[in-house]
């Protein structure tokens, strides 16, 4: 069973490290700046943004092998990144984070959860259409290499 708690900056270059495998610098937002400089800054922001939730998987020794980020406003939480450390995939731990979220949310009378993701990235797609989540719209070329975002919804 893997658990799952507050992310705290003492995850911060852990959290990074899994970014960093998981995403291409473009997709982390970065131009010229150095990836690992431009994720630190944003994940220090999303700790100290009252409404977004930063939620840590850990193993049994305490280490962070995957987290997620959302934000909550009102009754609508919109999920923004759920990324699972290389060699700690297929364990179960996306799904781990994914039944956090939505017990977070069915606590707070959340209403719906949106999320948009990279229409190829079959792997986390399949990962929220097992969660209930089904695809409501694509947005064209919405990111910056031209793929289309697919968004997807969840209603409680
Ligand atoms: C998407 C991601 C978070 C899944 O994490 P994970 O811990 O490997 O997922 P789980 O082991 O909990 O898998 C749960 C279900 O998701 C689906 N799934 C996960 N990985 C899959 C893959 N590579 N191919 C197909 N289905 C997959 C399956 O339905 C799986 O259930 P099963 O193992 O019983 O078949 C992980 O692949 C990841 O970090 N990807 C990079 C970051 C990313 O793209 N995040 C999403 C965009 S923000």
């Amino acid at each position: 069973m893997t658990a799952i708690d507050a992310m705290t900056e003492a995850d911060l270059e852990a959290a990074i490290d899994i970014d960093l495998e998981a995403f291409v610098p473009s997709e982390l937002g970065a131009g010229a700046e150095d990836p690992r400089v431009v994720r630190e800054r944003s994940l220090r922001e999303e700790l100290v943004r009252p409404w977004a939730r930063l939620r840590a998987a850990r193993d049994e020794a305490g280490r962070l092998v995957g987290y997620a980020l959302f934000w909550h406003v009102l009754d609508e939480v919109q999920l923004l990144n759920v990324a699972v450390a290389i060699p700690s995939r297929r364990q179960g731990i996306g799904r781990a984070l994914m039944n956090d979220l939505l017990s977070y949310a069915r606590g707070h009378a959340v209403t719906r959860i949106l999320l948009e993701v990279r229409a190829s990235n079959t792997p986390a797609i399949a990962l929220y259409e097992s969660q209930g989540f089904t695809r409501f719209n694509i947005r064209p070329r919405y990111y910056a290499d031209d793929e289309d975002a697919v968004e997807m919804l969840r209603t409680l």
